[in-house]
C-alpha cells in the first residue's frame, strides 16, 4: 500500500519504519524542515532503538521518501495516517490544533489530487473529537462528504517509546474506530498474519479506550508508589510484597473489579482502606491517591441518589440490600447508605433481597443495619410482585432476570440498573445503566 505519515515524531517515525520494512511505500509529511531533510536521508528523527536501521533501508529500497507538501502524502496513497501531537492546552485540556491543521491539509489536498485515501487518526483525542471536530474539517476542507466519498477511522496508537518497534510488531490489540462498519477494512488487510486480538468499534469507544488504557496505567503506577511508601515504613522490601501481590492473576491482576458498576463496601474494603490511611497519616507518608479512593467512593453513592431524587419518585423498590448478591452481609452496604438516603428525602422504600432475613441478623450486621435502618422489617418485601407499586427501581442484584426488567419497563416503571441485568437494551424508554 502507498501510506502517507503526517507527523514524524516518534509515533509517526516508528509507523513509517515498521510499515517500509513490512514492504509498503511511505510518505512522511512534517512541518518540521529538519525533520523532513532528516527522513529524506534516511536518518532518523527520533531516537529509538532500531529505527535507524529500517528507515536506512527503506530508503535504500526508495520506498520511503519524505515532504514539507501535505500533496505529497496524499497523492494516490491508499491511506494516511495522523499522527502529530495533542499536547496539554493552557486551560489544562487537550490542544487539537495541530490534528485540526493537518485534517484542513489533508482535506484540501483530496479536493486538489483527486485521492480519496483512508483517513487514520492515530494521535490520542477525546471522546467526541473525531466526528465532532476532525471529520467536519475534513469534509469542509475536500468539499466531500465522509462515509460516502471517503472513509476515516480512528486507530490509537499503543506503543511505548524505547520499545517501540516490538510494540509494533506484537501489540496487545489493535483497536479500529468507524463511523460506518467496513471503513476501516485496509487496516484490516494491512495488520494480516498480526498476532493480535483485532476490535473493530465505534468511533468514540475507540477514543475512549485510548483514555482508559493511559489513565490505568498511571493508576497502577501511583498505587505501586503510594503502596511502596507504606510497606517501606513498615521496614519492608515492597518489591517482594509486590511480587506476590501480582503472582495473583484470579483477583489482583485480572479483570475481576473492573467492571464499571456502584460502589463497594462490605466489612473490609472501607474498614482497610480507613486503617492504611491512618497508619500513612501517623507515620506522615502522603497517600492522596488511597485517600481519593473514599472520597470518590462516597461521591458514587452521592452522585446516585441525586440521580434518583430528580425523578422525584414516591415509591421506590429496591432488588439487593446486602453489600453484595447471595449474601446478608450489610456491614458497610452501599445500599444501606442509598436506602438511607432515600428515606431521608421523604420516599417510600420497598426492598426485596432475598437473602436478607431481618428476624435472623445478628452481631455487628444487626446492629450496622439497624443503625442506618432502624424499621428495616417494615422495608422489605418477599415478593418481587410488591415492587410494582414503585415508580422507580433500583436494580443492585441481578437477582432479577430480563423478562422481570422487561414487565417493569412495559408498565412505566423507570429501572436504574446496576448491576447490568443481561438482554436488556440499553437504550430503551424508562432504562438507565448505572453508567452504560
Ligand atoms: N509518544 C508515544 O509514546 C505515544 C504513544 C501512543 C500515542 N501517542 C500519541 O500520538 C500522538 C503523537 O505523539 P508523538 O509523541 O509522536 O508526538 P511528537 O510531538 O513527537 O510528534 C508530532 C509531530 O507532528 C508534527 N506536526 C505538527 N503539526 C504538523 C502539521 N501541521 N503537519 C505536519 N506535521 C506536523 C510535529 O512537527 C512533530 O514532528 C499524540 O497524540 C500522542 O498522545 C504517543
Amino acid at each position: 500500500m502507498r501510506i502517507g505519515i503526517f507527523g514524524l515524531g516518534y509515533v509517526g517515525t516508528v509507523s513509517a519504519a515498521c510499515l517500509v520494512r513490512e514492504g509498503h511505500v511511505v510518505v512522511g509529511v512534517d512541518a518540521v524542515e529538519t525533520k523532513v531533510r532528516s527522513m529524506q536521508a534516511g536518518i532518523t528523527p527520533v531516537q529509538e532503538p532500531g529505527v535507524q536501521e529500517l528507515l536506512e533501508s527503506g530508503h535504500k529500497s526508495g520506498r520511503l521518501t519524505a515532504s514539507l507538501d501535505p500533496g505529497e502524502g496524499v497523492r494516490d496513497a491508499d491511506m494516511v495516517w495522523i499522527c502529530v501531537g495533542t499536547p496539554s492546552s493552557l486551560d489544562r485540556g487537550l490542544d487539537l490544533s495541530h490534528v485540526e491543521a493537518v485534517a484542513e491539509q489533508i482535506g484540501r489536498a483530496m479536493f486538489t489530487t483527486g485521492s480519496r485515501p483512508l483517513v487514520v487518526l492515530r494521535s490520542t483525542v477525546l471522546p467526541g473529537s473525531m466526528d465532532g471536530k476532525v471529520i467536519p474539517v475534513l469534509e469542509e476542507a475536500s468539499g466531500l462528504k465522509c462515509g460516502e466519498d471517503f472513509d476515516a477511522v480512528i486507530h490509537p496508537e499503543f506503543l511505548r517509546e524505547s520499545t517501540a518497534i516490538a510494540d509494533f510488531d506484537d501489540p496487545p490489540k489493535i483497536v479500529v474506530g468507524e463511523q460506518i462498519p467496513g471503513a476501516g477494512d485496509p487496516l484490516w488487510e494491512l495488520y494480516k498474519g498480526f498476532d493480535a486480538p483485532f476490535y473493530r468499534i465505534s468511533l468514540r469507544e475507540a477514543e475512549m479506550v485510548k483514555y482508559c488504557d493511559n489513565l490505568f496505567h498511571a493508576l497502577k503506577i501511583t498505587f505501586a508508589n503510594e503502596m511502596g511508601a507504606i510497606a517501606r515504613k513498615a521496614g519492608l522490601d515492597s518489591r517482594r510484597v509486590a511480587e506476590v501481590f501480582c503472582s495473583d492473576t484470579k483477583l489482583n491482576i485480572s479483570p475481576k473489579y473492573l467492571r464499571p458498576g456502584f460502589a463497594f463496601g462490605g466489612s473490609c474494603l472501607p474498614k482497610d482502606l480507613r486503617a492504611i490511611l491512618r497508619y500513612a497519616s501517623l507515620n506522615s507518608i502522603p497517600t492522596p491517591m488511597f485517600q481519593a479512593v473514599l472520597e470518590s467512593n462516597k461521591i458514587q453513592i452521592e452522585s446516585l441518589v441525586d440521580r434518583i431524587c430528580a425523578y422525584q419518585p414516591k415509591t421506590i423498590g429496591m432488588v439487593g440490600l446486602a453489600f453484595k448478591p447471595n449474601t446478608d452481609d450489610m456491614r458497610e452496604s452501599p445500599y444501606v447508605e442509598v436506602a438511607k438516603r432515600l428515606i431521608g428525602e421523604g420516599a417510600r422504600l420497598l426492598i426485596f433481597d432475598p437473602h436478607v432475613d431481618p428476624d435472623n441478623l445478628i452481631g455487628a450486621n444487626k446492629a450496622m443495619v439497624e443503625a442506618a435502618l432502624g424499621h428495616l422489617r417494615s422495608l422489605m418485601t418477599s415478593s418481587l410482585a410488591d415492587l410494582r407499586e414503585a415508580d422507580l427501581i433500583l436494580v443492585n442484584h441481578p437477582a432479577v432476570d430480563t423478562d422481570q426488567v422487561r414487565e417493569w419497563l412495559d408498565s412505566g416503571i423507570r429501572i436504574i440498573d446496576l448491576a447490568g441485568i443481561k438482554g436488556v437494551g440499553r437504550v430503551q424508554p424508562n432504562y438507565e445503566g448505572i453508567s452504560w
